[in-house]
């Protein structure tokens, strides 16, 4: 099987917007792939190094989240970075032929510089994230990435990175490329794109109460005054949550919507208990995790040890062709 790798920074809980953009492929390329899941610890760091959030719990919670979406700890190996001190071996190396310039021209480096003004972002760790990210893929020699489109350019450098290192040392790691899946774009309470930073989101842990009230908080079709208008559900800011994760037959909502049949309220009625019965086993799986903790950290010992089985191989065959370690 090939191997995929990928990675998310631990912010805590998941909301629905994390599910249907990452974890659900996440879920399923488990059949096909051997998948290796990572908590990107450090990653966090490079933007939060003060010690003002607590990385241990954060990593936790976002892996008890995993697990109750589907994630399978028999299938996948499931790991925290900073467990496996390999990646840091390799992160230093390849900082070594990483010119300054391809870190400077990278537009998600770019971009959080022109925007985000509430941190000094000057430190050499964020400069340095698409190197580590090259060494978390490459450490394992994963074929394939499962990310969003946001993360490109870092898989361009993780390329670059390869190009570069096999022209030094020989043929050791392969080109891996990007899995893009089709990403519905969820809306969150507030009418913008569903995200943690805009406060906005439905999580995963949330309530039955707190889903039906913040569903019936959002926004549906603007130009729909009246109940007699008809609606547009490719307006509908409310609909996208109702095609991901409505389960069953599903009732012609667009003709009931574009025919004035159905009401707003009571359709976000129907939408909100979709979300809430799909979410049901897997808030089920959460509240287990949630009691047996030890458990979720057995797990993250059981990958950090395979991970770092196939890491020591990766850096002894490293060592060997850039001549390092007698
Ligand atoms: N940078 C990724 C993100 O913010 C997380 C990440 C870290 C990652 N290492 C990775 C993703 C390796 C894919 C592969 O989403
Ligand atoms: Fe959206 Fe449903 Fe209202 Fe149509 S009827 S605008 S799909 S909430």
């Amino acid at each position: 099987m090939e191997r995929i790798l990928s990675g998310m920074r631990p912010t805590g809980y998941l909301h629905l917007g994390n599910y249907v953009g990452a974890l659900k492929q996440w879920v399923y390329l488990q059949d096909s792939y051997e998948c290796f899941y990572m908590v990107a610890d450090l990653h966090a760091m490079t933007t939060d190094f003060d010690g003002n959030i607590d990385l241990r719990n954060l990593t936790v919670e976002m892996v008890i989240d995993w697990l109750a979406c589907g994630i399978d700890p028999n299938r996948s190996v499931i790991f925290v970075q900073s467990m496996v001190p390999q990646h840091l071996e390799l992160f230093t190396i390849f900082s070594m032929i990483t010119p300054l310039g391809w870190l400077e021209r990278n537009p998600t480096y770019k971009d959080a510089k022109e925007n985000i003004k509430d941190k000094d972002l000057s430190n050499l760790g964020f400069l340095a994230y698409p190197v580590l990210q090259a060494a978390d893929i490459l450490v394992y020699k994963a074929s394939k990435v499962p990310v969003g489109k946001d993360q490109l350019p870092h898989l361009e450098i993780t390329r670059e990175i390869v190009r570069r290192f096999n022209y030094f040392f020989g043929e050791v790691f392969p080109e891996p490329q990007p899995i893009l899946g089709e990403v519905p774009h969820l809306y969150g309470i507030d009418g913008r794109k569903m995200s943690k930073s805009y406060n906005n989101a439905i999580y995963i842990k949330d309530s039955e109460e707190e889903i039906y009230k913040k569903i019936k908080m959002m926004v549906t079709d603007i130009g729909r005054a009246r109940r007699s208008d008809p609606g547009n559900p490719d307006e509908c800011k409310t609909f996208p949550l109702y095609k991901s994760f409505y389960q069953e037959v599903i009732p012609d909502v667009v003709y009931e919507c574009t025919n004035a049949k159905i009401g707003c309220v009571e359709c976000k009625d129907r939408i909100a208990k979709g979300v809430i019965n799909f979410l049901k086993p897997i808030k089920e799986r959460r509240s287990y995790y949630e009691k047996n903790r030890d458990e979720v950290i057995d797990i993250l010992k059981e990958g950090a040890k395979r991970a770092k089985e196939v890491a020591e191989k990766t850096m002894e065959e490293v060592r060997e062709v850039v001549k390092i370690k007698l």
